[in-house]
């Protein structure tokens, strides 16, 4: 979505800025723009374009200290140059960046309209920025009139707000868009993704919502919007910016499918335990009698951690026996949950900052629900909220498309069902199979990966379809949706996840040779339903793509990839790794931006 820049120090501001909007433009945006300060003159460079050619337009002939920048995501009005941001007050005495969406602008704006405002642009953000002008009268402070003006604003944002005739401070607030502060030597940077400024400072304030700051080239103050002050002391993020640099990969998509061992491994470094034939996760924060107080696990996510989490379910249930389902949490925040105390709520986010989550975050906790996180990005939102749980350690996941979070997300889940498991009744040699299989992971992945060029034949086989099915069930049902969704995001192919059983129910209507079928068949007790799937597939023409981890029969399948075999449980995990191939070698095919893909933001915090 919206990304956002600010900086103050000694150094040019422009450069810094443009480079921490290029590292953002991976979040998605339709237009960029920058404001700077120079002997007190404003300079506001904006237009419809990439941050490439925004460079040439800002041109050197506004040195400054100072400064903020901006990546729009259409909202309210279309791509335009005058609808993209830094935004003005009438007398252009502040200048303001924001992300989220202002609820109750139309009110706020007819009131403005009033009182004699004139907009240029059809976005909330102006109405903002006229309201923040408004408020900033003579003898008032930027953060008194910032306060102010948010006071009266319903809705969500991360604002960044500059007084051109003062280059020397930034005030900052937010609600519900995330901000974080970079403390430099002697100079401070904001932005609403680490991202943007790692290659400068590792030292990080994340500011929570309903928390303004006040930000200097030497100094930041924090404070509530009740003007209460806070104490924020810097945390280091555990990214660097290497790992925001696509190295010899053509694409964040195909780096961070390739770096999917490594990440693995460390989300399993230190927390296997031999001896016990258990995990350690001591972010959760529940010792063996609490845990075994458990009664219900609900996995809460959107999107592709929503798959996760009914990966994590099928995991509880079989190595726990608890029960356990997983629910979209954009759905379950707006439907009244009955919410039960010993149920173990987890909260699901690569990011940490979707605003689904976050709203079912908060539903839960009001109604005294127990939950924890899942959560990859250190510090963001969902994270602080939960305030305990498991971190993913994937790394920094660039890519709008998710791969080794999801991943992790499936082996953090496999270790939180054999916890839960070994203080029940999940026997020491069940535990220690889970210990061995977990462990060999790393390994089987890099085998899989190691087939690309093979899954990229059968690829070019399949580019050309408008439809595809995905088939699976039970513990590999997840991945089948997981794979379905993989491909609508990056191919834009109409691909539809369905249960092999539900086939003849109603989807087998739609097979013939123009759609095919990718069916996942491990070798499990339902190895023998799955390949009367394929027959029925077959039969009605449909040619059908298999990723298993056993020998089909010969000639049943048109394309067959084959994966190591693991723990049936860890089944998912390995059998994943080719749809993820799959979904990237076609949509190579159709030379679609993988990395970009249409309509879609990497962090999603608006509703
Ligand atoms: C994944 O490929 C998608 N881009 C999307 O479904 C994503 O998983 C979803 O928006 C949730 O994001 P989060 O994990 O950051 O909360």
């Amino acid at each position: 979505m919206c990304g956002i820049v600010g900086y103050v120090g000694s150094k040019e501001a422009a450069p810094v800025l443009l480079e921490g909007l290029h590292r953002l433009e991976y979040r998605g945006y339709d237009s960029a723009g920058v404001a700077l300060v120079n002997k007190g003159r404003l300079k506001i460079t904006k237009a419809a374009v990439r941050v490439n050619e925004l460079r040439n337009l800002v041109g050197t002939d506004a040195p400054s200290t100072i400064g903020i920048a901006h990546t729009r995501w259409a909202t309210h009005g279309p791509a335009t140059d005058a609808n993209a941001h830094p935004h003005t007050d009438a007398d252009s005495r502040i200048v303001l960046v924001h992300n989220g969406i202002v609820e109750n602008y139309e009110d706020l704006k007819a009131q403005l309209l009033e009182a004699g405002a004139q907009f240029k642009s059809e976005t909330d953000t102006e109405v903002l920025a006229h309201l923040v002008g408004s408020c900033y009268l003579d003898g008032i402070s930027l953060e008194e009139a910032v306060r102010t003006a948010l006071r009266r604003v319903e809705g969500t944002y991360g604002l960044v707000v500059m007084d051109p005739r003062k280059p020397e401070e930034l005030v900052v607030a937010r609600n519900g868009s995330p901000i974080v502060l970079g403390v430099g030597d002697g100079e401070m940077f904001v932005a609403s993704d680490v991202a943007a400024l790692v290659r400068h400072t590792q030292r990080v304030v994340f500011l929570d919502d309903g928390e303004m700051a006040v930000v200097r080239a030497g100094d930041f103050r924090t404070f509530t919007l009740d003007a209460s002050s806070t104490t924020k002391e810097p945390t280091l993020v555990d990214a660097s910016d290497d790992e925001y640099q696509l190295g010899t990969f053509p694409d964040f998509f195909s780096k961070e499918l390739h770096e999917q061992p490594a990440a693995v491994d460390r989300a399993l470094r230190g927390r296997l335990d031999e001896q016990f034939a258990t995990v350690r996760l001591g972010g959760i924060g529940l010792d063996p009698h609490e845990l075994r107080t458990i009664q219900r696990v609900k996995f809460l996510g959107c999107g592709t951690s929503y798959y996760a989490g009914m990966v994590g379910a099928n995991l509880v249930e079989e190595l726990a026996r608890i029960p356990a389902d997983a629910e979209p949490a954009s759905e379950f925040r707006y439907r009244n949950p009955v919410v039960d105390p010993d149920c173990l709520y987890v909260a699901i986010s690569q990011s940490g900052e979707t605003l689904d989550t976050l709203a079912a975050i908060t539903e839960l906790k009001r109604k005294g629900g127990k939950v924890m996180g899942a959560v990859n990005v250190i510090g963001s939102a969902i994270a602080r909220e939960c305030g305990s749980g498991v971190f993913l350690h994937s790394g920094p996941e660039v890519s709008v498309a998710s791969t080794k979070a999801f991943t992790n997300m499936m082996v953090s889940f496999a270790m939180l069902g054999l916890m839960l498991g070994r203080v029940r009744d999940l026997s020491v040699a069940s535990g220690k199979r889970m210990v061995t299989g977990l462990r060999a992971l790393p390994g089987q992945i890099t085998e899989i990966l190691q087939q690309s060029a093979a899954v990229e034949q059968v690829a070019a086989q399949y580019a050309g379809s408008s439809h595809m099915f995905y088939i699976g069930r039970n513990r590999c049902w997840p991945i089948a949706r997981e794979g379905a969704l993989k491909l609508k995001e990056i191919s834009y192919i109409h691909a539809e996840a369905y249960q092999a059983g539900e086939l003849k129910h109603g989807p087998l209507a739609l097979i013939d040779e123009t759609c095919p079928s990718v069916i996942v068949i491990p070798d499990d007790e339902l190895l023998a339903k799955n390949i009367s799937s394929i027959e029925q597939i077959k039969a009605r023409g449909g040619a059908v793509i298999a990723i298993t981890n056993t020998t089909l029969p010969e000639g049943l399948c048109d394309a067959v990839i084959t994966v190591p075999k693991s723990e049936p449980e860890l089944d998912p995990v390995l059998l994943n790794i080719p749809l993820q191939l799959f979904a990237y070698h076609v949509a190579t095919k159709l030379g679609r931006d993988i990395d970009k893909p249409r309509n879609l933001a990497k962090s999603v915090t608006v509703e």
